[in-house]
């Protein structure tokens, strides 16, 4: 039989596992033009939890008692449909099921050779995508600027500190743990690190850790920790805001300071993204990011969680900061 994960309830607040239902169906079969797929790796995103709930955003929300949905690679076991051929690996946004069929149409190919298969889903995929693209379509690094980035150990922060290294800035990052400090200045090469969950004053913390005030701040979290990098920005600052994961679980629409006189003083640029406004030059970013990791320029981390059953707590994971750079699950 075939293992499936149905969203069950709609969060409230922080998920649970209450709120998945796991469902056993009989083993699917690839009719003519379809492939039969085998999951061999998950992908758990925070932007998952806005498709729990039924309020309306860039993607439909996902429907009660039907199979959850993320990136996936997946291996090619039985191919009816020319394009593709048995031991093929494709990559796309599937149901949270072991095995599944395809009619190939969404299906992208990826080179167990030319990198291992999960870096597909992290670095090589969307959330470097997100990193490269964001930092240098909205934030513009110049050499010597600033660069502040939250949610500095996780899978699109790290990235993003990187590549503003390479791009020649100073890069402070901020994130949730001792170990988490630790990864970012000795494997990513992070100048500073602010730990927002022990710090007793974030905003002097961060104005000390950026000297000079920050020029880009990538936001992946929202909230008080902004909230404190806000008050140390610079004139004509950039601020991509790519996510806001302190705030997913709220219930209540949260008040914050008031930051209008902060960007107007200051002329500062505050842009919220989403990766797929940029699609047009995924392959372009997708050859950078290629040869920065070829050249040892840019590395990368995963957390791998094992088992398909583990899925949904992984994701919970997420909002526990229980990761250190992509959060996937192998099956
Ligand atoms: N705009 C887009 O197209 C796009 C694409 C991909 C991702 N995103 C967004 O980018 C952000 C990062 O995504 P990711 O995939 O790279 O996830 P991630 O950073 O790998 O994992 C989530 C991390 O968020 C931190 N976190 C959890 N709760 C927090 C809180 N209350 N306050 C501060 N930090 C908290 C945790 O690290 P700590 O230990 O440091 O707390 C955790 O490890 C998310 O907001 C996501 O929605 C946007």
């Amino acid at each position: 039989m075939n293992k499936v994960i149905l969203l069950d309830k709609r969060p409230v607040g922080k998920p649970t596992l209450d709120d998945f239902k796991f469902i056993e169906e009989e083993n699917p079969v690839a009719a003519e033009g379809q492939v039969l797929l085998k999951t061999l790796f998950v992908s758990v995103d925070p932007y998952l939890r806005g498709r729990m709930s039924s309020g309306k955003s860039y993607v439909p929300p996902f429907k009660l008692n039907e199979p959850i949905q993320s990136g996936l690679i997946a291996e090619v076991m039985e191919s009816r449909n020319p394009d593709f051929k048995v031991g093929d690996y494709v990559s796309a946004r599937l149901d949270w099921k072991e095995f599944q069929v395809s009619d190939g149409k969404d299906l992208i190919k990826v080179d167990g050779n030319a990198a291992s298969l999960s870096a597909y889903l992290g670095i090589l995929g969307m959330t470097g995508l997100t990193a490269f693209l964001g930092l240098t379509e909205i934030g513009k690094p110049k050499t010597g600027e600033t660069l502040v980035v939250s949610g500095a150990a996780g899978a699109v922060g790290s990235v993003v500190g990187q590549i503003g290294k390479i791009l020649g800035c100073k890069v402070v990052g901020i994130a949730g743990s001792e170990e988490k400090m630790t990864i970012l200045t000795s494997k990513f090469g992070f100048d500073a690190t602010v730990n927002y969950k022990t710090s007793t004053d974030l905003k002097t913390d961060i104005k000390n850790a950026a000297h000079d005030g920050v020029d880009i701040y990538f936001d992946n979290v929202g909230g008080v920790v902004s909230d404190a990098v806000l008050v140390n920005i610079n004139q004509f600052a950039r601020v991509p805001v790519c996510g806001a994961i302190s705030l997913y679980n709220d219930t209540e629409l949260a008040q914050g300071p008031r930051i209008q006189p902060i960007l107007v003083k200051n002329s500062v640029l505050m842009q919220g993204f989403i990766v797929s406004n940029y699609a047009a030059k995924f392959p372009q970013a997708i050859k950078q990011l290629t040869t920065w990791l070829n050249e040892g320029k840019l590395t990368y981390t995963e957390t791998i969680v094992n088992g398909f059953d583990h899925i949904p707590q992984a994701f919970i994971d997420l909002f526990e900061g229980k990761n250190e750079g992509k959060m996937i699950v192998k099956i």
